[in-house]
């Protein structure tokens, strides 16, 4: 039904202003003062916020991981998201070498059909490049929308490609038009210092961070810095965790390299000494790249602040500390990686560096929605307020306060990695294509209710209305 959001504050990626906003046919389709309301609900946003739905690029649900699965998988995972002001996630489609990639992105829409509330994505991880691969991934541009490509530099003899695989996936993803995204951390070295820590007796979770010294994350962004400029393609760099890797995109870009970077809420709040919690606490916040010392923060603070890492993501992959971060209890290397931060992705980025003035409400929509939008074929559809784009709208109050806890978020986790934070600032409704997915605080929405989204290809997007492709 027509709906009509009055009396909130807009704010997009470029501006902030008073307007009202017509919502027909899951569309916004005018933008304006006094606007007839005729057959039409009523939302009143009063106080608060209007900004477009937030867009996590970076989510792990339903993912196989050391020996267990993901807690959280379409319908927890995208439900939180929605209580958390994320209304698009763009997860990532697995692959095993020699297995044909529509399988495994048939896969990934059994996994999510049917389950998830808000709109979804997939990116490709690329674990090898050969005749067949090089044949079928041209499909799952134009077919299957999928634009982006993953390729992981480390975790040696699960998911690590070589060198080789990636320039070479640089260079496809060049020719075909996509976006190749990178876990860059060195593999080799890293698995050489695990298997010195074990052998010298040090199995804690601490050993997890120590083992993934900065230098491998710095070097590694380096290397695939390197390697984009000399392909001439595109790079962006997932879960940014240190200032020496952001430093190397910095430096990349400063040489007119097409190279972006993204970080996580964790990097920026939380640091190395929480892996040093007694009775194996510290394996809640084992995750790669690893927590850093504290100072990384300012550092990574600065460069969104600057524009030298665009965008945020949640890196989302949650594992139950009783029974999954367990496994690991005498050997920090098999505590399946990875943490529970897609609910509480904006209400981070808005209560540390928004209200704390680090980063401007405009910055903090192009952070959490717009710039993936654009990067990742999704924009103007998603990412925006605009007449004709999707009714993905979050009604945020600004000024309510509350503490993050496992006992009251959405995911079907049983810790949360930032209890006990005091946040300011809280979505009260968020809709997706014009239907509330929550309301006024309550979940209202329907598994399958999410629409797959079939992705653009790099740097192009189709102008509303229109056919043809323009740059952006
Ligand atoms: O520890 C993490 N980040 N787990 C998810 C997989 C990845 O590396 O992004
Ligand atoms: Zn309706
Ligand atoms: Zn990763
Ligand atoms: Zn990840």
């Amino acid at each position: 039904m027509k709906k009509i959001i009055k009396n909130g504050t807009i704010v997009t990626a470029s501006d902030t202003f008073q307007a009202e906003l017509l919502i027909e046919d899951g569309k916004i389709t005018q933008i304006g003062s006094n606007l007839s309301a005729i057959g039409a609900e009523v939302i009143d946003a009063k106080g608060c916020l209007v900004f477009p739905g937030g867009i996590d690029p970076h989510t792990h649900l339903d993912m196989p991981f050391g020996g267990t699965v993901t807690k959280d998988d379409f319908e927890t995972g995208t439900m939180a998201a929605a209580f958390g002001g994320t209304t698009t996630v763009i997860d990532f489609c697995l692959t095993n070498k020699g297995e044909p990639l529509k399988n495994a992105i048939q896969t990934w829409h059994d996994k999510s059909k049917d389950k998830a509330v808000i709109d979804y994505g997939f990116h490709l991880m690329i674990s090898e490049i050969n005749e067949n691969v090089l044949k079928e991934l041209p499909q799952v541009i134009n077919e299957e929308g999928i634009s982006s490509f993953k390729v992981f530099m480390a975790y040696k003899n699960v998911f690590q490609a070589d060198d080789e695989t990636l320039f070479k996936t640089l260079i496809t993803a060049k020719d075909l038009g996509a976006l190749v995204m990178v876990h860059a951390e060195n593999g080799d070295v890293i698995d050489y210092l695990t298997k010195k820590a074990l052998e010298e007796g040090n199995t804690e979770p601490i050993y997890h961070a120590l083992t993934r010294p900065p230098e491998l994350e710095g070097e590694a962004t380096g290397r695939a810095a390197r390697f984009t400029g000399l392909a001439n393609s595109q790079l962006y760099v997932v879960h940014v965790s240190c200032a020496d890797a952001a430093e190397k995109i910095a430096e990349a870009r400063s040489k007119g390299f097409d190279v972006w970077g993204e970080t996580c809420p964790q990097y920026l709040v939380l640091d190395q000494s929480y892996l040093e919690k007694p009775n194996f606490e510290g394996a809640k916040y084992v995750w790669s790249p690893p927590l850093r010392e504290k100072w990384n923060q300012e550092a990574l603070w600065n460069a969104l602040k600057s524009g030298q890492l665009q965008t945020i993501g949640s890196d989302q992959c949650s594992f139950d500390f009783n029974g999954q971060k367990d496994l690991g209890r005498d050997d920090f290397t098999k505590i399946p990686n990875g943490g529970p931060i897609i609910e509480d992705r904006l209400a981070i980025l808005f209560s540390e560096g928004v209200k704390k003035g680090r980063i401007s409400l405009n910055q903090f929509v192009d952070l959490t929605s717009t710039r993936a939008a654009k990067l990742f074929g999704l924009y103007p559809q998603k990412g925006t307020i605009a007449v004709g784009t999707d009714a993905d709208l979050v009604i945020f109050d600004p000024n309510v306060e509350r503490v993050i806890s496992a006992e009251t978020h959405h995911m079907a986790v049983d810790y949360n990695a930032f209890e006990g934070m005091q946040v300011t600032g809280e979505p009260i409704s968020v809709l997706v294509r014009g239907e509330y997915v929550v309301r006024e605080k309550q979940f209202v929405g329907k598994p399958g209710s999410g629409q797959y989204l079939k992705r653009a290809k790099y740097r192009t997007n189709t102008p509303l209305n229109q056919n043809e492709t323009l740059s952006i």
